[in-house]
């Protein structure tokens, strides 16, 4: 099959190329960019080096395709969805611009009308933990937000179980999730060593939080906040979970065990020793692992569920990949076995 990628000079097209240079099943056609249109895609990926002759192209000089990866900042997809469309037979946008299911969703988290809300129902939200059956026979995917991810992965089972009275979460992040564009907040002299605080309330990604934690129509009280920390690649997410009930620590594991059963990209992360005792974004580096633990406040309802992923893999290109694999028949864990590296 060949697929091409739109915003391949960012952090998450890079890593799409990556992952689907190498793909067995797919030839990569056509990566795009506007500032770098006839440069050698290892201008700006020096790691695909030696790996491909690709150059970029622009936009304008896009050709029909199997499948589109997009790959370009929310807001830019939504408006050119159906020349997109045009272009294949299946779509696969990482951006924000298909992942609500409510167009008043997109005013009030990202202060625009949607310009194309009848597409909104085509797209399946593209976490297949969550949406694997629907995946199997969509044409057109959103991708998912990173933040969103870890928290949804870490909560699912719990919410899914009907056993939390509230969450309160701050996820960690890395400076890629800022994308590849410099800003005064991401220049070296400002982000480096920094801890700061990105965005304690109102994070965009709550949305997909309350939109895929919901069930049986009854909405998750979830509060979360975002922390900037000194990590190139990685989030963390520190989810205290106020429990309706009193758990036993092996009744937790049961019911992770049973949601994330047969999960390939899920590891339940329990060990009582060493210094891996809880999950880590660093080893996850360049894997499509999600990895959960949590630790219990004994004598209170407190349950501090814990999880990491890469957020350019498990939260952007990784999980896109996973999703195409569905979308397209080939094994789910095509291209996507890399374990991640350690020490690193
Ligand atoms: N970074 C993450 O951790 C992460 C995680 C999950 C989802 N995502 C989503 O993935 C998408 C890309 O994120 P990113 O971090 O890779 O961003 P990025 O590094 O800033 O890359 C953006 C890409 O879009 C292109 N682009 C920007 N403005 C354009 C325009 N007006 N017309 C055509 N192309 C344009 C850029 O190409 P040029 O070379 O032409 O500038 C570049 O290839 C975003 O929607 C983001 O929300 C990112």
């Amino acid at each position: 099959m060949d697929i091409s990628i739109v915003g391949a000079s960012g952090y998450a097209g890079g890593e799409l190329l990556r992952l689907l240079l190498d793909h067995p099943h797919v030839r990569v056609k056509q990566a795009t960019s506007e500032q770098y249109a006839g440069q050698p895609v290892y201008f700006l990926h020096p790691n695909l080096r030696g790996r491909t002759d690709l150059r970029f192209v622009r936009l304008a000089d896009l050709e029909p395709c199997d499948v589109l990866f997009i790959a370009l900042p929310h807001g830019l997809v939504a408006p050119r969805i159906k020349g997109f469309a045009s272009l294949a037979e299946r779509l696969i946008d990482l951006s924000a611009d298909f992942r609500l299911r409510n167009p008043a969703d997109y005013p009030r988290w990202y202060g625009w009308e949607h310009p194309a809300p009848e597409w909104l129902p085509r797209f399946v939200y593209g976490l297949p933990e969550f949406h694997r059956e629907e995946l199997r026979s969509a044409r057109y995917a959103s991708g998912v937000g990173c933040n969103a991810t870890v928290v949804n992965l870490a909560l699912w089972p719990l919410y899914r179980a009907g056993v939390v009275e509230r969450a309160v979460v701050e996820v960690k992040v890395g400076s890629s999730e800022g994308g590849a564009d410099p800003t005064p907040a991401s220049h070296h002299p400002e982000r480096c060593h920094a801890v700061r605080s990105y965005a304690p309330a109102g994070h965009r990604h709550l949305a997909e939080l309350i939109q895929e934690l919901t069930v049986d129509g009854q909405s998750p009280e979830i509060y979360l906040s975002i922390t900037s920390v000194e990590l190139v690649r990685g989030a963390l997410a520190t989810a205290h979970c106020f429990l309706t009930d009193d758990l036993s620590e092996r009744e937790v594991w049961q019911l992770y065990r049973r949601a994330y059963e047969g999960e390939p990209f899920i590891r339940l992360v329990k060990t009582t020793r060493g210094i891996y005792r809880y999950p880590e974004p660093k080893i996850l580096t360049g894997s499509n692992y999600c990895d959960i633990g949590f630790a219990q406040e004994s004598g209170t309802r407190r349950l501090v569920v814990i999880a990491a992923i890469d957020n350019l893999m498990k939260g952007a290109a990784g999980t896109a990949v996973q999703t195409m694999n569905l979308m397209c028949g080939f094994p789910e864990t095509t291209g996507l076995e890399f374990p991640g590296l350690h020490p690193i």
